[in-house]
């Protein structure tokens, strides 16, 4: 087979701190493990903007297209904040989502004992946590229509439409038991089908999905009493399967549950290409962390996670997947952290690539 190739595009803030260490990973696996991969980098989001005066350049999406995987680091900062809606950062990687067809975003939370009392959560709540989240990501009112700001009597309305439609539902639902079935062949699905109709058809279709998968056990939750279910007893849940508006609220309180917003990695995956590869792209749940952007001090383990996933799922290597998480867990057991990490007494963070460096020892001490 080809060597894999892989698209990095850093993007903004510390997208490019945390992107520097996956390359010291990526090299590493290319010598050490003999799994290289033909890497390319571009620019997406206000980087791509200040190059090309858009956020994703027509090649970029062309070169997204063809490669086995896109890593992605983060986009978006304050300096364009005030740019026009349709050339903004955040425009570039949800065009990378759609036009890729991404429906299914895995964003799991797993509590690593080390940091099971960096939660804000009591330890006996998130140690030995593992759930993962499937969030719809092609669909919903992230690009539902019809969207705008309209004049309308004598003020204006901002308009955004939730629209689901039956084969988008399944596609993803069926993306949440396949995982259920590899774990603990749970699933709960979250919408607010009290009040909306297109979560009255979610739960119709998900209900349908199911009886495909007998082993595994299906529960309903309104999204609301799911939020504080997943903060009063997060244990109970394997998959949760989500819409698009939904699971990034759950992702980024399911983070907390973690330690930091800087742990949590993500896979974005569509259906499969010519080659058997579902089309893909990894990218940490966190953002470009303006605050702390270009001080060394951004934690790399959530891009370091994704591309473990991207391991797992794009390249089939489970259990190098599993030896790149290890690294991480034995970097935290012993007692490495960055700054979003602190609360211990004495312990003096370290900064990006020292904690980049410490994986790359942990992956030499387990080869
Ligand atoms: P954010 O995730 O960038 O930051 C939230 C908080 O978490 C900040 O205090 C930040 O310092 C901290 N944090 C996040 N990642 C961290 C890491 N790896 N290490 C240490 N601390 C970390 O969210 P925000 O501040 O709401 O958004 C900033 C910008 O990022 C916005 O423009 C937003 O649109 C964009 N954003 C992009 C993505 C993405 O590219 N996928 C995701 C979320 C937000
Ligand atoms: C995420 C982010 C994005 C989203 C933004 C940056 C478009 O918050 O990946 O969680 O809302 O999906
Ligand atoms: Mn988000």
């Amino acid at each position: 087979m080809s060597t894999p190739s892989l698209l990095i595009l850093p993007g903004d803030g510390i997208g490019p701190e945390g992107m520097g260490e996956v390359t010291k990973v990526i090299d590493w696996f290319g010598a050490k493990r003999d799994m290289p991969f033909d890497v390319s980098e571009d620019l997406v989001g206000g980087a791509a903007y200040d190059a090309h005066g858009t956020p994703l350049h027509d090649d970029t999406m062309a070169k997204a297209q063809e490669v086995d995987a896109v890593l992605l680091g983060a986009v978006g900062g304050p300096k364009y904040d005030n740019l026009d809606f349709s050339v903004k950062p955040e425009r570039g990687l949800l065009r990378l989502r759609k036009e890729m067809d991404l429906f299914a975003n895995l964003r799991p939370a797993q509590c690593f004992d080390a940091l099971a009392d960096f939660s804000s959560l009591k330890r006996d709540v998130v140690a030995g946590l593992d759930i993962m989240i499937v969030r719809e990501l092609t669909s919903g009112v992230y690009f539902g229509e019809p969207r705008g700001i309209f004049e309308e009597g004598n003020e204006r309305v901002g308009i955004n439409t939730q629209r689901y439609t039956e084969s988008e539902i399944a596609r993803v639902a069926r993306s949440a038991f396949e995982l259920a079935m590899r774990r603990n062949k749970k699933v709960c699905s979250m919408e607010k089908a009290n009040v909306m109709e297109s979560g009255i058809l979610w739960r119709e279709v998900v209900t349908e999905v199911a009886k495909d998968y007998p082993e595994v056990e299906l529960s309903h939750m309104y999204a609301d009493a799911g939020v504080m279910q997943l903060c009063r007893w997060p244990k109970q849940f394997d998959v949760i399967l989500t819409d698009n508006l939904f699971g990034d609220l759950l992702s980024d309180a399911a983070a907390m549950l973690t330690g930091s917003l800087g742990m949590l990695p993500s896979a974005s995956l569509g259906a499969p290409m010519a080659n058997g590869r579902p089309k893909a792209l990894y990218e940490p749940v966190h953002g470009s962390a303006p605050d702390i952007a270009g001080q060394g001090k951004a934690n790399p383990i959530a891009c370091t996670l994704s591309f473990a996933m991207a391991l797992r799922y794009s390249f089939d290597k489970g259990d190098e997947a599993t030896r790149l998480e290890k690294a991480v867990e034995q970097v935290l057991a012993d007692g490495k952290r960055t700054a979003d990490l602190l609360g211990e007494e004495g312990v003096q963070p370290v900064s990006t690539s020292e904690m980049g460096d410490a994986i790359i020892a942990a992956l030499d001490a387990s080869h």
